[in-house]
């Protein structure tokens, strides 16, 4: 076979890889196909790097050179494979960004070698003939993202691996060294596309110190943009960081001519930007705002006693057992709380037992409860819920007028009527789970702590609620007790 010959078939195989990604990304859509997704679009994967390799290799590559990249696979690989098994499901929005950074880091490192490559073609006048305006954009936009995406995402896994204090970090002048950073990283990038146009004709020096300036000045960007964000806001920009990622990628493949990595990297961005844009919609708030910073300091309030000026109705386990047993029909409605205390095998235990006794369980899911998307699907996954009890907030919510007992383990701003009447309410506007229009309604929870807003929950103090402080995973598995004794 020919090296042309050999081309066309690498580039079949990029196309196989890059429909499995897009076949894959669609499953991921439902909890039902998501595993199905991940092994399809790991597939996709597997297919092209096995295809670049065998063209590199026909191609012709150095020993050292396959020893790089077989240790790099080999030892990033075994790292990766350690990482994803043993994390716990607490700690996936940080996994998530330590990969994002390596992403980055890789696309913007990609970048420079080109540089360096294309740029060592330059004429003896200086100009980087080799390199037309538009290959330079790429590079450029791919080590300024890639940069920005490798530090910004490294602070905030070390602010929420507790490295690094997770409420906002301001320091004077921070706002206006970004500021700084960013038009630096940008005007050095004009200068040098336009170099690559012919419009300047600087010397080989003067155009390496130009990409070391923007490649600093986007480093310390990625610093200063993610340090004044708060701990719980991270998720969002973790997310805005992989759209980051995946861009970045995307330009990598522009600069090498890979098609694979230009639609792996598209695939990425837009659905990294979707996601991004869908959790600050459902959190009603802007991107902007977020970035701005500062709302996520409220989190450390978590001990915090508020009674929302009303009065609190406490119920033992037994009344809440009584109540749950003798329902035709409970909403579960698991928030952060659940995720903290790991009780989801407890939540699944309680529904099956209460099933067991005639009556219709089904679970409510919040688009934001929890501190990343999905985090509540997960979670039940874990504990084998059967996926048709999970119901989306749109679904559920006419269903709660019907509801005998709402169960709350660990909500609190996924449920505050707040967000619906209260104009001056931080949360006003956001989207709720309609509790408290059942019949009753449970809360589980340690205490009248707060929750990731900050804010007074009315829920506890309206007269249909009762509230049953326990910590979630003991006062589930006390309940569970209490209904089996009923
Ligand atoms: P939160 O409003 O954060 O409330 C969680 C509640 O869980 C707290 O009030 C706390 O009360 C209770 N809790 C903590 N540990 C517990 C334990 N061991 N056992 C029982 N309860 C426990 O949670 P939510 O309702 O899920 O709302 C999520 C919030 O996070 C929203 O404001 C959302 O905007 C924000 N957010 C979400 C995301 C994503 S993508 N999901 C991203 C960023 C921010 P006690 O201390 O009294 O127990």
């Amino acid at each position: 076979m020919t090296a042309i010959d050999l081309g066309y078939v690498v580039q079949l195989a990029f196309l196989i890889g890059a429909a499995f990604f897009a076949l894959g990304l669609h499953q991921m859509n439902s909890p039902a196909t998501a595993r199905r997704g991940n092994r399809l679009s790991a597939t996709g994967m597997t297919i092209a790097v096995v295809a670049e390799l065998i063209y590199v290799g026909y191609r012709g590559v150095e020993p050292g050179n396959w020893l790089i990249i077989g240790g790099g696979m080999v030892v990033g690989g075994a790292i990766g494979l350690r990482m994803a098994r043993t994390v716990a499901m607490t700690s996936m929005p940080q996994l998530v960004s330590l990969f994002n950074a390596v992403g980055g880091g890789a696309a913007g490192l990609l970048a420079i070698d080109d540089f360096i490559r294309l740029s060592s073609q330059r004429t003896p006048e200086g100009a980087l003939a080799a390199l037309d305006g538009w290959l330079i954009f790429f590079i450029l936009v791919d080590v300024i993202v890639g940069s920005v995406t490798f530090t910004g995402s490294l602070i905030a896994s070390a602010k929420l691996m507790g490295r690094l204090k997770g409420q906002p970090i301001v320091f004077p002048g921070g706002r206006l060294l970004s500021a700084v950073a960013l038009v630096l990283a940008i005007s050095c990038s004009i200068v040098l596309v336009l170099s690559g146009t012919g419009l300047f004709n600087y010397d080989a020096s003067v155009m390496d110190l130009l990409l070391m300036v923007a490649l600093a000045s986007a480093l310390v960007f990625g610093v200063t943009m993610v340090l004044p964000i708060g701990g719980a806001d991270m998720p969002v920009v973790i997310s805005l960081l992989n759209a980051f990622t995946g861009s970045a990628v995307a330009m990598a493949g522009f600069v090498v001519g890979n098609v694979i990595l230009i639609v792996a990297g598209a695939l990425v961005g837009a659905s990294g930007a979707i996601l991004t844009k869908l959790m600050a919609d459902a959190m009603n708030r802007s991107i902007a705002n977020i970035l701005v910073g500062g709302f996520g300091a409220a989190e450390g309030s978590q001990a915090a006693l508020t009674g929302a000026g009303g009065t609190v109705r406490e119920v033992s386990v037994d009344d809440a057992a009584i109540q749950l047993a003798y329902a035709s029909k409970v909403v579960i409605v698991p928030g952060y709380g659940l995720a903290v205390a790991q009780a989801q095998h407890g939540v699944r235990e309680l529904a099956d037992l209460l099933e067991a006794r005639g009556v219709d369980v089904s679970y409510a899911i919040h688009p934001v409860a929890g501190r990343m998307p999905g985090h509540m699907n997960v979670l039940l996954a874990e504990a084998n819920v059967p996926y048709p009890q999970l119901k989306e907030m749109d679904e559920i919510n006419p269903e709660f007028e019907r509801t005998d007992v709402a169960l709350v383990v660990g909500a609190n701003d996924v449920t505050n009527p707040a967000a619906r009447t209260d104009r001056s309410s931080p949360i006003f506007g956001m989207p709720i789970l309609d509790v408290d229009h059942a019949r009753s309604i449970i809360v589980m929870k340690r205490s009248m702590g707060r929750g990731y807003a900050g804010i007074d929950n009315p829920l506890y103090v309206n007269p249909k609620t009762g509230m049953y402080f326990a910590d979630a995973k003991a006062g589930l598995a006390k309940l569970i007790a209490a209904i089996k004794a009923q």
